[in-house]
């Protein structure tokens, strides 16, 4: 009798599982639609709460960004004056009834910070690490037949927060996702192509597959692998079963003849689909992206990317985009590349933590190396150095991570690399920023706790950015031989050479040190007559006075990357910052409200020592940049000291058609050319030359008066999808059409058709006009307007008009 019911039963399963039809799985972009408090609300997680008269927003959202600025925001200088604090989102929705029986899942690639979410008065869970990715199941909470109501709330009112501008908000992506419960979970795919040459490749997959049904599964495992142009090149199969509630790794090994491999100029992605097939049917499937590169490490030859040695040419990045604060898109990466690569940089560095998982996709789409930042803060408060307006410095302390490193680091690490370890990208894993802990005894035993936990993950090596040799606070050796790789910030010629003499089998990065542009904005120039107080920037504390010397601050730069360029046992090095950053104003004080570390501002506008690393660090270009501009009224007869930054290997300089002579440049030196020139009005040219051939000019004149605006883009089409992002750049001309270096009228835009402004800015570290606006002052001859497009597709008319000056009109589209 038994058995008969047992086969019965069997029967009976058989013919449900037969007649089951699976949906397929979905991923569902949910950054629409979302309700919006500037507080944290009492009960708003209740299905009945009533949200109509909240805000509408859409994500990312950063509510930081629109200001006002305000020396009384405790956020302070570090955060950039811009407020902080608690707020509410809610997000109602339905669900189609045919997802019952599925898993449904929310999946948020950043919220800042301490977020605690419910579904439908669930409580799920909270996340305090701002920067990391999370995700929860709420299938058992899913109400089919009505609406769903997701609650987010955030708290970043501890202040100061952080020793650089965060941003408060969902400001990354939010996705829902439903599968069956034959399923990989979220980060379940491990794909591993380092074991490659133009021959062949050989691709490692693991995947975990787990079965939440309520009876076995048997099922097939399908591979197919396309290369960049969408061929199939690989199909592999592999089959298992899981009892319920069991999850198992899953591995193969596919081999590719001739594949295209991966590296900085020729980024090739192959897409690897997965497909679970149980029953006849398909039950789950999942893209993945890889790209075939061997990445070595060597401590004689530095990174050695696809057999070929591979300087690091590197700048450190923090998260947030300029104008549109932390709530940035895709398109502000994509554009943060194309500006980088212009400039020679091959690699990145996520200065001090996660990054977007948008970021890193697009890091492997147009080919820059990544290394990858876990944390600014052990369990020590870093306490980062404030400068005040009366010239005082003062050391605050940082309510950052330290208090929640104990509780937290193992998980935020964990998350870290599994969502991020399929990314062809990443050459390296950094566990820390300048921790005080690298110089403790509890140095190595934290080091190596969290390095295992990357090497428990991945196969590339990590690295730990540590400070201090340069001015004689050394760290704990024992910890920095334990890294795979030894990370030193800030080094002087000297603390390398010995270094490498003491630990000859340490493998070397210079995990950041000062670019040739330490305190300055775009533009500024001092005569030696206007040094003393003469300077736009609140130079308030007595150290940065020596930093008026425009040489002097080249030189910076110039020395950090000459010690590295010619030495092939060190990997590279990464300058601070890129691009210049919201909030972390030292050496200045209030008004300052961003820094100005970076050789391209913070709208993305080159700074002249942007052209230094082009000379050094692209290769295959004939170049010369001189500086200054040439409006200097009131100061004929004084000298202007004159830069050029050039890839030849002489530069002739002709003031109104006179030689001032020639100078020989040898581009191994890593160093600029200098004139000190008589200034007269006119023209200031500068001839390269490379074996007696001329291969660039460039000229500076006196210009006129401002006269009309340009208005520029480097696309003419977006997406219609309310998410992509059209950069205008704006700049102040005068009649023969050369840019006003000094020009600060003030623009005025006017939008018609599909798109609204996101942002505008100038790159003037000082300003404090809102981001928000459809107005902008120039700042230096140039600022920026940065349009979103809506849902809808159709022509865009940008119209920029200032008082004075002849209007310009720029007509684009979305589709
Ligand atoms: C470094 C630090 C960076 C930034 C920089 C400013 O020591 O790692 O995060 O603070 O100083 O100069």
């Amino acid at each position: 009798m038994r058995l008969l019911w047992h086969a019965v039963i069997v029967l009976l399963m058989g013919l449900t599982s037969c007649s089951t039809t699976y949906q397929p799985n979905t991923i569902e972009n949910f950054d629409f639609d979302w309700k919006f408090a500037k507080t944290d609300i009492k009960g708003a997680e209740a299905m009945t709460f009533q949200d109509e008269s909240w805000e509408d927003v859409e994500l990312p959202h950063d509510w930081s960004i629109s200001g006002p600025f305000s020396k009384e925001n405790p956020s302070y200088s570090r955060g950039g004056w811009l407020p902080t604090g608690k707020c509410t989102y809610r997000k109602t929705f339905e669900l189609s009834p045919e997802k019952k029986g599925q898993r449904i899942l929310i999946y948020f690639d950043g919220a800042y910070r301490n977020s605690k979410v419910w579904i439908n008065g669930n409580f799920l869970g909270e996340r305090p690490y701002g920067y990391v990715a999370f995700y929860y199941d709420m299938t058992e909470h899913i109400n089919y037949s009505g609406k769903n109501t997701i609650t987010v709330k955030l708290d970043n009112s501890e202040q100061p927060g952080s020793r650089w501008y965060s941003g408060t908000g969902i400001y990354r992506h939010v996705k829902l996702i439903s599968t069956n419960k034959l399923y990989i979970p979220i980060w379940g795919s491990y794909l591993v192509a380092n074991d490659c040459n133009t021959e062949n490749g050989t691709l490692k997959v693991e995947t975990t597959v787990k079965n939440d049904f309520s009876e076995v599964k048997d099922f097939t495992i399908k591979y197919s692998l396309k290369d960049p142009s969408g061929n199939i090149v690989a199909t592999q199969e592999g089959s298992g079963n899981l009892s319920t509630s069991e999850s198992k790794v899953f591995s193969e090994v596919i081999n590719v003849s001739s594949p295209k491999l991966w590296d900085t100029e020729n980024p090739n992605l192959y897409t690897l689909t997965t497909t679970l097939i149980s029953e006849g049917q398909v039950i789950y499937t999942k893209d993945n992206k890889t790209g075939f590169r061997n990445m070595q490490y060597n401590n004689e030859n530095g990174f050695i990317l696809n057999g070929k040695t591979t300087k690091l040419k590197g700048v450190c990045l923090h998260h947030a985009g300029g104008p549109l604060g932390s709530a940035i898109h895709r398109r502000t990466i994509q554009r943060q590349m194309e500006i980088l690569k212009e400039m020679g940089v091959n690699a990145v560095r996520t200065a001090h933590n996660q990054f977007s998982e948008e970021f890193l996709e697009v890091c492997d789409e147009m080919g820059m190396l990544v290394m990858n930042e876990a944390f600014d803060e052990w369990e020590v408060v870093k306490k980062p150095t404030t400068f005040h307006e009366d010239g005082e410095k003062e050391r605050i302390p940082v309510k950052f991570y330290a208090h929640l490193f104990k509780e937290n680091s193992d998980r935020d690490l964990t998350d870290m690399v599994l969502r991020d370890r399929n990314h062809p990208s990443i050459f390296m894993w950094s566990i820390g920023n300048e921790i005080d802990q690298m110089r403790d005894e509890d140095g190595p035993v934290i080091a190596k706790h969290l390095q295992d936990i990357i090497h428990k993950y991945d196969y590339r090596p990590a690295t730990c950015g540590v400070n201090g040799y340069a001015w004689g606070q050394f760290p704990n050796e024992e910890a920095m031989s334990i890294m795979d790789v030894a990370g030193y910030n800030y080094m002087k010629d000297e603390n390398i050479l010995q270094q490498r003499e003491t630990y000859p089998e340490r493998k070397m990065i210079i995990t950041e040190c000062g670019s040739a542009v330490p305190f300055r904005a775009r533009g500024e120039f001092y005569l030696p007559s206007q040094k003393e107080g003469n300077t736009i920037l609140p130079y308030s504390h007595k150290d940065t006075k020596t930093f008026l010397d425009r040489r002097e601050e080249y030189e910076a730069g110039m020395y950090a990357w000459r010690i590295v360029r010619n030495k092939p046992y060190v990997m590279g090095q990464f300058i601070w910052t890129g691009f210049d950053y919201l909030g972390e104003v030292i050496p200045y004080s209030w008004p300052a409200r961003s820094s100005s570390f970076g050789p391209i501002d913070l709208c993305g506008f080159p700074k002249d020592a942007f052209y230094y690393y082009q000379a050094q660090w692209k290769d295959g270009i004939d170049m010369v940049h001189l500086a200054p501009h040439w409006n200097w009224k009131g100061h004929e007869g004084e000298i202007v000291p004159v830069t050029v930054f050039t890839t030849g290997d002489e530069v002739e300089l002709f003031l109104n058609g006179k030689s001032l002579g020639t100078k020989h440049h040898d581009i191994t030196q890593a160093d600029a050319l200098y004139w000190d020139v008589k200034y007269t009005s006119g023209e200031l040219k500068a001839v390269a030359k490379r074996d007696g051939n001329v291969i660039a000019e460039k000229s500076v004149v006196t210009t006129g008066a401002p006269a009309k605006i340009e208005l520029f883009s480097r696309r003419s089409t977006m997406t219609a999808d309310s998410q992509d992002l059209i950069y205008v750049e704006v700049s102040i001309l005068d009649t023969d059409g050369n840019l006003v270096p000094l020009a600060d009228n003030l623009v005025n835009f006017e939008l018609e058709g599909e798109a609204t402004i996101a942002g505008v800015g100038n790159g003037f570290n000082l300003s404090h006009e809102p981001f928000q606006a459809d107005y902008r002052k120039a700042y230096n001859g140039k600022c920026l307007a940065i349009l979103k497009s809506t849902k809808k597709a159709g022509e865009i008319k940008l119209t920029a008009t200032s008082n004075g000056l002849k209007s310009a009109i720029l007509g684009l589209s979305s589709k």
